[in-house]
């Protein structure tokens, strides 16, 4: 085996099965080298160069972007592939109807053929990593091993990695998460390469039984990233099933009131329908001095603690954030974040060295090579309908650059859970906000959830699909049991958090957003932390509670009572259609459905 000059090729831990692993999976990928990630500056500095000389990179205008580097990836890899990802559990009925099942042994079969060789030329790195502060009790650790240096940027910036991670798996007690990843493109000697290796045939592969995960073909986000939608959403939901605990699609957020009072709330909205612009909220000044703060703006990990309280950590160390729309009147937050130590990857470039996307100022640069690497102008867009940046470019950036970080968002324990909040992107039907009665009925308004899919995952926009808790394309294991789990979390909690419906995306018959969205969003979550503290009125409605008008605060904001009322109208046609929407899901999973979802939507057809 050939070594690079760099790489460091002795490995960085004592443990035995760790090393026995790396060296079984070189023998099957065989790469021209093994590079354990210690993860310090200096390495990764070397890493950046690298991937500059390869192409891979483009670093930008480093006055303007310290720290930034620009990538371009193959035009067929631009984001997750839901039809192309897998739950290969021992049996069809543990992954349910709603995930994609092939049989382990065939599966196995398969991926040891497609990795057979599949990194001969390349590097293959060991990247310790883990999700969540490394130490925490509530913490998991994996091993990605993967040859792409573009994911390891990546994964040094989304989690904690190297040294530390190593001597956590030293102690010997942890169970590791095995995490192979490579883009499917082995290099013949002598053989130029592309600057987005990637492979036509792609598979995003989970064992949830032997908690393994195998991704192949694709460098792209969610894809290849392991620790994010693979580990802590898909594995994690199964090791959360079984030892009594949630991993869930959610932002989570920290409300200081004006009077100092702190209430964490959760968030689950689908890919790309606002968790990180929802999770980094800047309040309007007119309602006085309430402050949002940031824990997480994808995945929390939620537990009961000894007092049966939900106590929430974000596994994440950063934020692999949707560009379009981003700006600093959408996101002031998160352009603060981005400003340094920043990896964009399928946005525009523009002459002096620096990105741009759709929505990012109100003017657009008059030239700028587009995320394809084309020439873009405004004349070109209006002429071809050419993006300069894909819908689901994105950024890459450490949580911890971002000004609204909450104080606690590395507490080992993690902060208590006061609501749970549940929204969909519906041009229509769903009111702007409501409360759910109970725990029951709110898990059925988050299991019922629909939203307009996008760009977040390869395949149509625009399409009305339910999707559970947003979590249709992240729960491991079988819906129904999903379900179930959340009936039962119930037992374990003194006193279980209120949970909410919003949805910021409904249309007027013009075709307009009924909502202003973004910061005013504060209006809704101060009601929802007003009812939380018992303080807000709730008037209630076939579906849940909701605001009186003179219960918002609307200082600052025009909206009329009209207005309001038609954001907020529940139309009992419209209504008719949504529960047979219900039915159509609990019909696929209903051999395992709650008996509570029955009751409740039979409580939901009488109120109506
Ligand atoms: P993932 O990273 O894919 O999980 O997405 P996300 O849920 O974090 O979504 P994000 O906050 O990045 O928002 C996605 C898109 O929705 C962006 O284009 C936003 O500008 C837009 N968006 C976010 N919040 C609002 C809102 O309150 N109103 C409207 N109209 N659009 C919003
Ligand atoms: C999502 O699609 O929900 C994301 C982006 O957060 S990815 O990491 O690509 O899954
Ligand atoms: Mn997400």
């Amino acid at each position: 085996m050939k070594l690079g000059k760099s790489s460091i090729a002795k490995p960085l831990t004592t443990n035995k099965h760790l090393i026995r692993w790396v060296e079984k999976m070189a023998e099957l990928t065989q790469p021209a080298a093994i590079h354990w990630v210690d993860g310090s500056q200096q390495e990764y500095e070397w890493l950046c160069d690298e991937l500059v000389a390869a192409g891979t990179f483009i670093r930008l205008n480093q006055e303007k972007w310290p720290g930034c580097f620009y990538a371009r990836s193959d035009q067929r890899d631009v984001a997750r592939i839901e039809d192309r990802t897998f739950i290969c559990s021992f049996s069809k009925d543990n992954a349910g109807p709603t995930n994609n099942w092939v049989e382990p042994y065939e599966m196995r079969k398969k991926l040891k053929e497609l990795f057979n060789g599949c990194m001969r030329g390349r590097t293959m790195y060991v990247l310790a990593f883990s999700m969540g502060p490394v130490g925490s009790p509530m913490s998991r650790i994996g091993v990605e091993l993967t040859d792409s240096p573009y994911v390891v940027a990546n994964m040094r910036i989304m989690t904690r990695i190297g040294l530390p991670v190593l001597q956590e798996i030293d102690k010997g007690s942890v169970r590791v998460v095995p995490c192979m990843h490579s883009v499917g493109a082995p290099l013949a000697a002598g053989q130029k390469d592309v600057p987005w290796p990637c492979n036509e045939a792609k598979y995003i592969v989970h064992f949830p039984e032997t908690r393994e995960i195998w991704s192949y073909g694709s460098g792209y986000g969610g894809n290849a990233l392991l620790g994010k939608k693979c580990f802590a959403l898909r594995i994690a939901s199964n090791i959360a099933r079984d030892e009594g605990w949630m991993a869930e699609h959610m932002l989570i957020l920290g409300v200081e009131s004006p009077q100092g009072e702190k209430t964490y709330v959760a968030a689950a909205f689908p890919s790309a329908c606002g968790k990180t612009n929802f999770a980094m909220m800047v309040p309007p000044k007119a309602l006085g001095d309430w402050k949002v703060t940031t824990v997480g703006d994808d995945i929390a990990w939620i537990k009961p603690d000894a007092n049966g309280q939900l106590r929430a950590i974000n596994p994440e160390a950063g934020f692999f954030g949707v560009a379009p729309g981003t700006s600093e009147k959408t996101n002031h937050n998160a352009m603060m974040t981005l400003r340094r130590n920043t990896i964009f990857t399928n946005v525009a470039l523009t002459p002096d060295g620096g990105v741009w996307w759709e929505g990012m100022t109100d003017e657009p640069p008059a030239e700028c090579t587009d995320w394809r690497g084309e020439r873009w102008t405004p004349e070109i867009a209006r002429q071809t309908g050419a993006k300069a940046a894909h819908p689901n470019g994105r950024f890459t950036a450490p949580a911890s650059q971002c000004p609204s970080i909450d104080e606690a968002w590395e507490d080992p324990e993690g902060v208590p859970i006061g609501a749970f909040v549940f929204g969909g992107r519906r041009s229509t039907t769903m009111p702007l906000v409501y409360q759910a009665f109970n725990w029951s009925a709110g898990v059925y308004v988050g299991a019922t959830m629909g939203s307009e899919t996008t760009a977040a995952a390869s395949g149509a926009v625009g399409v009305m699909r339910r999707d559970p808790m947003a979590m249709l394309p992240f729960c491991g294991y079988h819906m129904g049991d999903y379900f179930r789990h959340w009936i039962k979390m119930q037992r374990s909690l003194s006193s279980t958090p209120r949970i909410f419906n919003v949805n910021w995306f409904r249309k007027g018959e013009d075709g307009q957003f009924l909502w202003p969205g973004f910061s005013e969003n504060m209006r809704v979550l101060k009601w929802i932390v007003d009812r939380v503290r018992g303080r807000a009125q709730g008037k209630e409605t076939p579906i849940g509670w909701t605001p009186y008008y003179d219960d918002m605060e609307w200082a600052g904001l025009n909206i009329s009572r009209a207005q309001f009322d038609q954001m907020q109208e529940v139309d009992r046609a419209a209504w008719r259609k949504e529960l047979i929407g219900h039915e159509e899901l609990f019909i696929d999973v209903h051999d395992h459905l709650p008996p509570e979802m029955i009751y409740e939507r039979e409580l939901l057809i009488c109120r109506m």
